[in-house]
């Protein structure tokens, strides 16, 4: 199975302040920004051949990302990982007794399906899972 990734996630306060480095200074360009209102964030994406720089802002004190910047400040927040099948990947994990912090896939936006692993089974880092939409599904 060809693993890929598709995204590394990073927490600022602000997205127009968190871009500075990464589009002004490195000349990244931002792909685009959407808000992604169940998970009270702001994302800006900036591709890096094909995986992407993304960006999160929390939009509410309350939200987990806004909670993760209260206590570690800015920085790094997930790295996602691109898989085939993720519901054969989440059952691969399963076998393994990994600990996930979404028992099953969720609905993102454009069809995505994605899901996370819970640090503890990982060594420290966020993982995120990513189907993206075939374009032969059934
Ligand atoms: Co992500």
């Amino acid at each position: 199975m060809a693993i890929k990734i598709n995204h590394i996630a990073i927490v600022v306060p602000d997205l127009d302040e968190g871009t500075g480095f990464w589009a002004d200074a490195l000349g990244l360009r931002v792909s685009k920004v959407e808000d992604v209102a169940d998970q009270q964030v702001r994302v800006a994406f900036l591709p890096v051949g094909d995986s992407n720089i993304e960006l999160l802002q929390p939009t509410d004190d309350d939200s987990g990302v806004a909670r993760y910047l209260q206590k570690k400040g800015p920085g790094l927040h997930h790295i996602c990982l691109e898989v085939d099948n993720i519901v054969e990947t989440m059952d691969q994990l399963k076998k393994a007794n990994v600990q996930l912090i979404n028992e099953e896939p969720r609905s993102g936006h454009d069809g995505v399906k994605f899901a996370f692993i819970h640090p503890r089974a990982t060594g420290g880092t966020l993982v995120e899972l990513y189907q993206l939409p075939h374009e032969d599904a059934a």
